[in-house]
Parts: structure tokens; sequence; C-alpha cells
């Protein structure tokens, strides 16, 4: 995959030539997984490993500001629920939909998920091979992985890459993935969620979203646009496909500020 390909209507958010300055606090997951102390050391590896990714893959905004460090999956609210369930029970089962470098992954294992009841996927394995290096745990990682698109009935039918876990799935996690597909792979990639869910299993998330649900910027391979839904749109697809009971919530969450304004504007919301 090249760097920042052409796209029929423009991405919004140009990839700066320097990563951003890093506080210590955006190192602190990073840190206390992987045990470094010296945190001029770790800056450095992370700006040769964001450097590395630039020249090789698609930049989503999230990426060109290093908001890959923070965990995301700590700041939805049913996130307690879910953790102190994984703890109490090895037969549960989390994924980690479009997970990309795995922040939230790292972050289960170091609230006390067992690596064998995660399974970490993505499209590709593009971004979750640099986050091994970003981690330093290409040799000690044990969470399940599987790639390929949740919008393809194939990845998690049986015989898919996913089959093994078909209604067996207690918690879907998606973190900031519903807004980087179009209107008619959101459909899909909800309907595979519920497919892959055990029964009484829930899906939580957060993506980007807006007061008026519509089209937005391109997809990164320039084939489709991305869909934006609001708050109430996103709740009637959910509850057209099936899921039992819905919250989807609008909100402007602490990582949106100081975004460019059109970003504050759209906001976010969690489901
Ligand atoms: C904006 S990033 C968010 C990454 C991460 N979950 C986070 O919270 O920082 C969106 C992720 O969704 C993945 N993705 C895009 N389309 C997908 C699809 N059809 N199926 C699964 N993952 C997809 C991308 O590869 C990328 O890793």
């Amino acid at each position: 995959m090249s760097s920042e390909p052409q796209q029929s209507s423009p991405y919004p958010y140009a990839t700066p030539d320097e990563p951003r300055h890093l506080t210590d606090d955006d190192l602190t997951l990073l840190s206390r997984y992987t045990g470094e102390k010296d945190l001029d050391k770790l800056r450095e590896h992370v700006y040769k490993i964001w450097r590395a990714v630039k020249s090789e893959l698609w930049i989503y905004a999230c990426i060109q500001r290093l908001m890959f460090l923070q965990p995301r999956i700590t700041g939805h609210s049913f996130y307690p629920k879910a953790l102190g369930a994984l703890k109490s029970s090895s037969e549960l089962h989390i994924l980690d939909i479009g997970c990309c470098f795995g922040q939230d992954t790292r972050q289960l294992i170091l609230d006390g998920v067992p690596a064998k009841s995660i399974t970490s996927t993505d499209l590709t394995p593009d971004y979750w091979k640099f986050g091994k290096d970003l981690f330093m745990d290409r040799d000690t990682l044990a969470v399940g992985e599987a790639f390929g698109s949740f919008t393809d009935p194939g990845f998690t039918a049986a015989g898919g890459p996913l089959g093994h876990l078909s209604g067996r799935v207690a918690y879907a996690w998606a973190g900031a993935v519903l807004h980087v597909l179009s209107e008619e792979d959101v459909e899909a990639f909800a309907k595979h969620v519920l497919g892959i869910l055990a029964p009484g299993g829930v899906w939580f998330g957060t993506c980007v979203g807006s007061d008026t649900a519509g089209e937005w910027a391109a997809t990164p391979d320039g084939s489709a646009k991305r869909y934006l839904h609001s708050p109430s749109s996103l709740q009637s697809l959910l509850q057209h496909i099936g899921f039992a009971q819905v919250d989807v919530v609008g909100s402007t969450p602490p990582e949106m500020n100081g975004m460019n304004a059109d970003m504050v504007q759209i906001g976010g919301q969690t489901f």
C-alpha cells in the first residue's frame, strides 16, 4: 500500500512531515507494557516507527496524531463491566476489531485479561506488524490474530479466518472504525458483528459521527465515500439489523480537542 493514495475527494488531514511532540503522559501505556522507563528512548522508538509507517501505509488522522499510544477502550463506559467479566471467566472471549497497532489489545492484557481470551483483527496485518515492533512483543504476544474485512461474509463464516468464533464472542470492541467505512460497509460490518456474538453478547465501540448523517471523505483506497452516521441513524440501523438493545450516545471526546474545526464539529459517538 502506498502512502496517501490519490482520492476522489480530498482527505482533509494531510500527514505532517514530522510527528508531534510526545509528552511523558503519551508514553504511559507503552512504558507500562514494555517495562522501559527511559522515556526519551521510548520517544525515539515511537518516532522511528511512525516514520516507517508513514512511508509504507495509509495514515489515518489518529495515526498522524499518534493517538495509537493511548488506550481508547478504557474511555468507554461499558469497559469496566466487560473487563470484570473477562477476568472472572476464561470462557469469555473479546474481539478487538480494527485493532490497528493494537493498543487496546495491550491494555486488556495489562488489565489482566488472559491473552487466550482475546482475538485481535484488522483488514490487513500491516499496522499490527508495526504494533509488535512498537510494543516489543513479537515473540511473546499470545493473543489470537485474524486478518480480513469484517464487511466480508466469508471472514466470519464457517471455514473463514474467524469462523471458529462464530456465535461464541462475548464482547466485540471496535474503536474508531465505523467512520472509515462506506454506508454499505457499515451495515455489512454490523451484521457480521451480530453474527459472531454469543447469545447475550455485547458490541461496544466509538466512531466519529455527524449531527446529520451523510457521506464524508473518500475511503483510503478511494473506491467509495466514507459515511458518518448520526446517533439516531446508527441507532436505527443497529436495531434494524437485529441488535436487541441499542444505545448510541453523541459526544465530543477529549481526544477531539485540538483537532481541525470540521473534525470537532462532527464530534464522536459511542455505542
Ligand atoms: C482509524 S483506525 C482505528 C484503530 C484503532 N482501533 C484505534 O482505536 O486507534 C481504523 C482501523 O480500522 C481498520 N479497518 C478499516 N476497514 C476495516 C474492515 N473492513 N474490517 C476490519 N477493519 C477495518 C483499519 O485498518 C484501521 O486499523
